[in-house]
């Protein structure tokens, strides 16, 4: 066999085969070992295999598994084996945009001459070579892209403005094209979370590639005993253990999350167009709270209420739309209040909290509405009395004093942020699920406090949450409870 059939069969063997053009002929820079051969390991040719097979790949990764280097190996065989393809790379930034380019530029320049077709534009932002294809970088935000073929996002999870620019490129890849977004987790507010979770559901067309830091040869149970002493909890859970719950900036912590987002319950009933959602139905000797954060019903905010058994802590019912009016929400809280024994109605005391007691209590007059102790009904909006709400409300997930049955509480929970000193749901997402739950929790301590619960006779004879409460953290008021007891029971 001459040299160019030797040639000619190793470019055919390369370009069937990405895993063994990679292994045979890229170098990488290793941060110890300097210029090396890129010899893959079993669980980075997993990932070139499936995105190889896959026209659409999200990858979920933790930190440093080689998965940008993988990434700039598997486009740089795209540019040299397929022709006309138009490859834009986005990452968090520019500079990371072009860091990215410039691996490839690298790992290009490695190459066999043989293996090298010829650039036609070589600067910063591009490499095109004589196969018409060609690898662009372009930060996220920078206004309308051009079209492109295949799309490489890197941190997706981390790019700002990702949103705008998927709205606008993917539509230029979906018929034909491919496009590969890989990410560290970055909670759960984002797109690549959305994207990430319809993939693994089947609910669009991406094939979801999960690696975990126990595949690295690298990464040993001693190694991972070392890093998680030397780092905060969250970045472990964020960095190698992948989770999407309570990382980021999240309110409530990642543990009473993944808790909550455990116990959720499917089994529910439905009423008003699916906008209320009932678990329990009443019973006859509880009492309820029914807590409420109205909104103006045109589309945006969202009018959200829960009811919550004052002798269990459960959740037994929750409502949220965005399209009912105030009135429309008396006549429902009127109903569903009388219907659960005459909860007691907690409102949010605001211009729209106003004129929804107005309603309910002189219209309607709805007789359990929730007065604070100078007699005005429902809870103060300052920002303090706010904070103080939800403190109240974290302290009682994370005992478990309120057991939450909704999925879309549960998911607001884990877009609910702190940041810059801001309690507050990530732009694009909404709270009033969070916050008519705070408002609930904050007024319940206060009702259990100074009004005993009616208990039933067999339920009394174990511990209320009532009882917890004053238990842990108002032992005195314990006495005043079991006195009450033996009340009940009598
Ligand atoms: N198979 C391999 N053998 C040796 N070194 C490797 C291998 N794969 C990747 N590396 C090296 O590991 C380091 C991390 O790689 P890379 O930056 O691609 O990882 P990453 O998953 O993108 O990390 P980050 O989380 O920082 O984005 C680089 O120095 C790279 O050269
Ligand atoms: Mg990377």
């Amino acid at each position: 066999m001459t040299s160019k059939d030797k040639i000619l069969e190793e470019l055919k063997k390369c370009r069937e085969d990405p895993i063994y053009f990679i292994t045979r002929y890229v170098k990488i820079d290793h941060p110890v070992k300097g210029r090396i051969p890129f010899k893959l390991f079993r669980f980075q040719q997993r990932i070139v295999n499936e995105v190889h097979n896959h026209r659409f790949n999200i990858v979920r990764k933790f930190r440093q598994a080689g998965v940008t280097t993988i990434m700039a190996a598997y486009s740089l065989h795209m540019i040299i084996f397929e022709r006309h393809r138009n490859i834009l790379c986005v990452s968090i930034g520019d500079r990371e945009a072009k860091a990215f380019l410039n691996r490839v530029v690298k790992m290009y320049d490695e190459l066999p001459v043989w293996l090298k077709p010829k650039v036609t534009e070589r600067n910063k932002s591009t490499l095109e070579l004589s196969t018409g294809s060609k690898i662009k970088s372009q930060p996220a935000g920078a206004g309308r892209s051009e079209s492109a073929s295949i799309i490489v996002v890197d941190e997706a999870a981390f790019v700002k403005d990702f949103e705008e620019f998927w709205q606008a490129v993917f539509p230029t890849v979906s018929t034909g094209g491919k496009a590969f977004l890989i990410s560290t987790v970055n909670g759960t507010a984002n797109l690549y979370y959305q994207l990430y979770q319809n993939a693994i559901q089947g609910k669009n067309e991406f094939n979801a590639i999960d690696i975990r830091w126990q595949e690295h040869p690298d990464y040993t149970e001693e190694w991972a005993k070392s890093m998680k002493s030397s780092m905060p909890e969250r970045s472990w859970l964020q960095e190698y253990e992948c989770e999407f719950l309570g990382t980021g900036d999240t309110f409530v912590d990642g543990n009473t999350l993944r808790k909550l987002s455990h116990n959720i319950s499917e089994e529910f009933s439905e009423k008003f167009t699916r906008a209320y959602r009932v678990w329990k139905d009443p019973e006859p000797y509880h009492q309820y709270a029914l807590s409420v954060d109205p909104a103006y019903g045109r589309g945006r905010d969202n009018t959200a209420f829960h009811i919550i058994d004052l002798y269990s802590g459960e959740q037994v019912a929750e409502f949220c739309s965005n399209t009912i009016s105030v009135k429309k929400l008396a006549k429902v809280i009127y109903e569903e209040g009388n219907r659960y024994n005459l909860a007691y109605v907690i409102i949010e005391r605001n211009a729209l909290g106003i004129v929804l007691f107005e309603e309910l209590f002189h219209e309607l007059a709805y007789e359990n509405i929730y007065m604070d102790d100078k007699g005005q009904f429902g809870i103060q909006t300052t920002k303090i009395e706010k904070e103080k709400a939800l403190a109240h409300m974290e302290d009682s997930l994370r005992r478990s004093l309120i057991k939450v049955n909704s999925n879309r509480l549960v998911d607001e929970l884990g877009t609910f942020v702190v940041k810059e000193n801001k309690i507050e749901a990530e732009k694009g997402y909404n709270d009033d699920l969070v916050m008519s739950l705070a408002l609930g929790c904050y007024a319940i301590k206060d009702i259990l406090e100074n009004s005993p619960v009616t208990l039933d006779k067999k339920e009394a004879e174990q511990e209320s949450l009532a009882e917890k409460i004053f238990r842990s953290e108002y032992q005195d008021k314990t006495d005043r409870m079991k006195e009450y007891r033996k009340w009940v029971l009598s």
